[in-house]
């Protein structure tokens, strides 16, 4: 696909436009995630086959999305956007690693531990974490935004973020799990990566700090909404349409937003913050409609 896709994405519909940058992210990390080679080429295997041919893309779409509303670079947008995607697909391997959640399936394919072996599992995740990281570190843009692309990956990614939502997740047991520490848990866990996105998407375009802090809560808003769904589809999904297995957060004692309002109460729930996620959007008006679109898809998605 060539990359003039990215600037005439904008007259397709949603799922077309959601599409066709999942299809540009694909050929790109293809790119940028070296082909198998040497002794260790069962580790290239590995990580090309855990990154390449699945997933929704979201949160390159998002930086990629945002970018665009802002008019900034959009090829710097997707490489930024394969680095957050690298760094999203090593939590997914390690997420499903017997010592975690115990997955076969990611994606609607074997999990990386059961295609190769956890220790190569393990390693993949690491090597998919270290190449995040090179990616953004060689991003055609000024230094100082690739520096803040590192410092804010790295935070997003850490103890006060993705991993320390993972931690919430497997050490609080469900009798603790109040709504406001589930709300704590998945800000983190899935939230913080879903505010990178749309914050990368505003660095690479130069945005303002007023208008990084109406992303920001746009994208807290609806990371949370995101999560509920991947709550209330844990439920109410089929392993086949969802792409992993469902009924874990029952089995493994994990309190979600549905078992504690219900599956309707969690479905009010995403919408309030759709809502208000939307109306932090109010900045850019028309120009927003993509990333309004997203918040829609976000709570009709069905994988
Ligand atoms: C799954 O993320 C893990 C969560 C944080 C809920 P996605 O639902 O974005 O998974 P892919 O990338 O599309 O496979
Ligand atoms: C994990 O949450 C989110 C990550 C940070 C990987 P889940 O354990 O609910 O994700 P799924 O349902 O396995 O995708
Ligand atoms: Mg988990
Ligand atoms: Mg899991
Ligand atoms: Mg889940």
């Amino acid at each position: 696909m060539p990359l003039s896709a990215l600037s005439t994405a904008t007259d397709d519909d949603f799922p077309a436009r959601l599409r066709r940058v999942a299809g540009l992210v694909e050929a790109r990390l293809d790119d940028l995630l070296p082909k198998p080679q040497g002794h260790q080429s069962v580790i290239f295997e590995a990580a090309r086959y855990a990154a390449l041919g699945g997933g929704k893309r979201l949160r390159p779409f998002l930086v990629v999305e945002t970018a665009r509303m802002l008019n900034g670079p959009l090829d710097q947008a997707l490489s930024v956007g394969c680095a957050l995607e690298c760094l999203h697909v090593y939590s997914l391997v390690h997420d499903d690693l017997p010592c975690m959640d115990d997955d076969d399936l990611r994606r609607g394919k074997p999990t990386v531990h059961r295609a190769y072996d956890e220790a190569i599992a393990v390693l993949a995740g690491d090597a998919l974490l270290t190449r995040s990281f090179g990616i953004l570190g060689d991003v055609d843009l000024d230094a100082a935004i690739r520096v803040k692309l590192v410092t804010e990956l790295a935070a997003s990614g850490g103890m006060s973020g993705m991993i320390g939502g993972q931690v919430v997740d497997i050490t609080v047991a469900e009798g603790e799990r109040d709504e406001a520490l589930i709300t704590e848990l998945q800000a983190m866990k899935t939230g913080a990566l879903i505010d990178y996105a749309v914050r990368a998407g505003g660095y690479v375009a130069g945005a303002s700090e007023a208008q990084l802090a109406a992303l920001s809560s746009y994208a807290r808003d609806m990371g949370l909404a995101f999560q509920i769904q991947d709550d209330i589809l844990d439920v109410t999904g089929d392993a086949e349409t969802v792409g992993k297995a469902v009924g874990k957060d029952a089995d493994l004692g994990k309190a979600t937003f549905v078992s504690i309002l219900g599956l309707d109460g969690a479905r009010d729930r995403a919408k309030a913050l759709g809502e208000r996620a939307k109306n932090s959007l109010e900045p850019w008006d028309k120009a927003a409609q993509t990333l309004r679109d997203t918040v829609d898809f976000v709570l009709e998605r069905k994988h």
